[in-house]
């Protein structure tokens, strides 16, 4: 425990710990180590939001994809899974219904799909502005040209969701066929930063294959990036990917990642996951209680919940989405935390504040 405390007492101190210390860090975590590091966490939380969970409402639009990503159940060689896209007008009713619930943020998620071309995306991202000129618009596209993420930027998206997955390039080849590669998701994320976007990165947790090194590597990339969101879950299996046999990651470890991401970055947005929430029927609340503070209830049409199954046994897929913020929002009650409504933009943090 001592090694273990001292290093999240560095951490907490200097935001920095080198490669071996990270691995170490991960590798010989316990239920103790655990246990401070969420106390630790939770200070952090606590002194930047409070006891307020934001909410970010998701609209899945399309499960078209031209990917293949190996874990993911709407990769293209998927041909079970049954296609769908919301139209425009759909896409207006998903906010519509948020916003009559006190969404202020909206997240438009979806498979690379070549049928939304950019003028169809970028007409999309105007109506949403023009109608709700008060709220936030996230894009979670996938993988574009610096250019096509600039014109989404200047019609008015706000924010951008792409994680980078796994910072380290053997593991991204184990995860991805040879036409996707880690630095050019990489450099899709500088540019997102640099164009003004708040941007989230994010990784998988026991992905297969992966080690306490390849976590030690996604924490220095994410020091490095300096994201507004980070958002993490396990990997759950999907019955109709290559992976459909590997085992998945665990709440346990997710959420030891959870508390060190708070540490390490203390004003990070981060979101306890649905991922997260479906291999644990706590799993949402034990991430809050990790250190997480987002929260990212569907809004897509009941209709199409359950095509959008990028792993098996997704949970809030019958619900509807005055359903699931009632759900969400009692199940934060019962932790002693607030569901809030407001955009919950980042915040930078303050120098003076800053405790490095
Ligand atoms: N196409 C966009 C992209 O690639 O960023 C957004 C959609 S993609 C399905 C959203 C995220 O789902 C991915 O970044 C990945 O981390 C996560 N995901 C996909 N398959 C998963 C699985 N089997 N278990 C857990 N998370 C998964
Ligand atoms: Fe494209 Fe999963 S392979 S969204």
């Amino acid at each position: 425990m001592n090694r273990t405390k001292q290093l999240i007492d560095k951490l907490e101190k200097t935001s920095r710990l080198t490669k071996e210390e990270w691995i170490a860090l991960i590798q010989d975590r316990n239920q103790a180590a655990a246990q401070y590091l969420f106390e630790r966490a939770r200070y952090w939380q606590h002194k930047y939001f409070g006891n307020r969970i934001y909410t970010r409402g998701l609209i899945e639009f399309t499960n078209y994809c031209k990917n293949d990503c190996y874990y993911c159940g709407i990769r293209r060689s998927n041909r079970q899974a049954v296609r769908y896209r919301l139209t425009k007008e759909q896409i207006m009713e998903c906010c519509g219904s948020g916003y009559e619930l006190g969404f202020r943020t909206f997240v438009l998620q979806g498979g690379e799909d070549g049928w939304f071309t950019q003028e169809k995306l970028l007409e999309i991202v105007r109506a949403i502005k023009k109608e709700y000129p008060d709220c936030a618009l996230t894009l979670s596209l996938g993988e574009r040209s610096k250019e096509s993420y600039e014109e989404l930027f200047r019609a008015g998206a706000d924010r951008y969701l792409l994680r980078h997955e796994t910072a380290d390039r053997q593991h991204y080849r184990r995860l991805h066929p040879p036409e996707l590669s880690a630095e050019n998701r990489r450099q899709c994320l500088w540019d997102l930063k640099e164009i003004g976007y708040q941007t989230g990165t994010g990784f998988m947790v026991g992905s297969p294959g992966q080690t306490p090194e390849h976590l030690a590597e996604d924490m220095l990339f994410i020091r490095e990036l300096e994201p507004h969101m980070a958002g993490i879950g396990p990997f759950v299996p999907h019955h109709e990917t290559p992976f459909s046999q590997e085992a998945g990651g665990t709440v346990e470890l997710t959420l030891f990642m959870i508390g060190l991401l708070r540490v390490m970055l203390p004003n990070l947005l981060l979101p306890a996951t649905t991922a997260l929430g479906t291999i644990d029927p706590q799993g949402r609340e034990k991430g809050i209680q990790a250190g997480a503070n987002v929260v990212m209830p569907n809004l897509s049409p009941t209709s199409v919940r359950k095509k959008y199954e990028l792993y098996d046994n997704k949970i809030c897929t019958g619900d509807e989405a005055a359903e699931c913020r009632n759900c969400l929002s009692k199940r934060m009650k019962n932790i002693g935390y607030e569901l809030v409504s407001d955009r919950g933009d980042y915040r930078g943090r303050k120098k003076e504040e800053n405790h490095v």
